[in-house]
């Protein structure tokens, strides 16, 4: 097609996004906050800058349309200001819509609002006092959440991040002062999976299910992270839920879009990433994120068989019409700094296989010479599919061989935990 693509964006997500432009044909123009190696070796062009200073885009002005990978421009309206002042269309929410993410409370109120199901308990919290009361409602079961973006930070589980009601406290006065209020939610105890679709505003094409391992070590065990790697299914649902459970997720979805658009008037265009919680009795919405999920972009993007620049040129033009994924199973491994997260050792060099290059995707490394090193994040994110979860865990697993370096990872992605 030769169509001119700016992409938004420099992580492992961004790199895998990059590689489907290329694939389908399309001259890649990059935009990052630093240099992703991997998407800098595919892109036509690229440049470094904070990826909040919009201005900086002007020189892509002739671009046919562009693609945003992070929440964080997307909050501060990149999607406005490339439409309405450079005139280019995009696949990516604008503003309005995406405080779906950016605002916990909107969306919390919203789906109140609008009776969309899946919604779980909650207090808006103005003062310390205000902590007290949620504790009489929900006892020692509660999560503490800004309103705003974390950047997978600022969500504070009670009994794991929380310690004891002096930490959670101590928690909240921070968030009156920064922020003069906060989230108090009910915790849902159960399995989490994320649900991923891509939408128009009208037009909701979901995408198959993943499990993600947020967890450092085995067993779900350790510290959290960005996340340690994921699954996904040939049936594309997954072990532990039902159809209906599927069924009850994406209608939590539709009805929020619905919700949303009922209630900005705007239509969301873009990829939208519910992070649901299957409990005993039912199906919970945990956050939304405006952006495909990382890694779970990893795991779709590897099946996905229509063509990507279709499905994003459909999404910005409101004609959205098919998204179409193999029936096959997929492994994402991440391969992060011993140490990581807490001390991670950094410039530490890595060498991959050129035979798996394909497969790997760059998280936050950087290119010294010719040498890739380590950062004090995520390095590498290895993915493989198969036709069952077996067979493609084997196959992640002897690749994983062909990555050398001070890296670790966890053994148990895609045992069915
Ligand atoms: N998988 C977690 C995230 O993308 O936020």
């Amino acid at each position: 097609m030769g169509l001119k693509v700016l992409l938004v964006g420099n992580g492992a997500r961004e790199h895998s996004i990059a590689m489907k432009i290329v694939e389908n044909d399309a001259k890649l123009f990059s935009y990052m906050s630093r240099e992703n190696p991997g998407i800098a070796d595919l892109s036509k062009k690229f440049s470094i800058g904070d990826l909040n200073n919009f201005e900086k885009l002007k020189k892509y002005r002739n671009v046919d349309f562009a693609i945003i990978g992070p929440e964080n421009p997307l909050a501060n309206g990149i999607t406005d200001y490339l439409e309405d002042k450079l005139g280019i269309p995009t696949c990516g929410p604008r503003q309005n819509v995406a405080k779906i993410e950016s605002s916990k409370i909107f969306t919390r109120y919203l789906m109140d609002i609008y009776n969309v199901p899946g919604n779980v308990s909650y207090m808006i919290g103005k003062s310390v006092e205000d902590l007290d009361v949620a504790v009489d409602e929900f006892g020692t079961d509660f999560v503490i959440k800004p309103d705003g973006l974390t950047g997978g930070k600022g969500v504070k589980v009670y009994g794991d991040h929380l310690t004891n009601i002096h930490e959670a406290t101590k928690y909240v006065k921070t968030l009156i002062n920064r922020e003069g209020e906060y989230l108090i939610e009910e915790k849902k105890k159960g399995k989490e999976f994320s649900l991923q679709v891509f939408t128009d505003g009208s037009n909701i094409l979901p995408m198959p299910l993943v499990r993600d391992y947020k967890r450092a070590y085995e067993n779900e065990e350790g510290p959290l992270t960005g996340s340690m790697g994921s699954y996904s299914l040939p049936d594309h649902n997954l072990p532990f839920l039902s159809k209906k459970d599927y069924k009850d997720a994406l209608n939590i979805i539709k009805k929020t879009l619905k919700a949303l658009n009922q209630n900005t008037g705007e239509k969301f265009k873009g990829i939208l990433y519910g992070q649901f919680m299957k409990t005993e009795d039912s199906i919970f919405l945990i956050e939304y994120n405006v952006r495909f999920g990382d890694p779970e972009a990893l795991n779709v993007l590897k099946l996905l068989q229509t063509d990507f620049l279709q499905i994003a040129s459909q999404i910005i033009d409101g004609n959205l019409s098919k998204a179409e994924f193999q029936k096959q199973a997929t492994v994402c491994t991440y391969l992060v700094p011993q140490g990581y997260p807490q001390n991670p050792v950094k410039e530490e060099p890595v060498e991959v296989d050129p035979a798996i290059n394909k497969d790997i995707f760059y998280a936050s490394v950087y290119r010294d010479k010719s040498t890739i090193r380590t950062t004090s994040s995520r390095a590498i994110a290895l993915v493989t599919k198969g036709d069952d979860l077996e067979s493609a865990k084997i196959e992640n697993d002897r690749k994983i061989t062909q990555i050398k370096g001070n890296l670790f990872y966890r053994k148990d992605i895609g045992t069915y935990l």
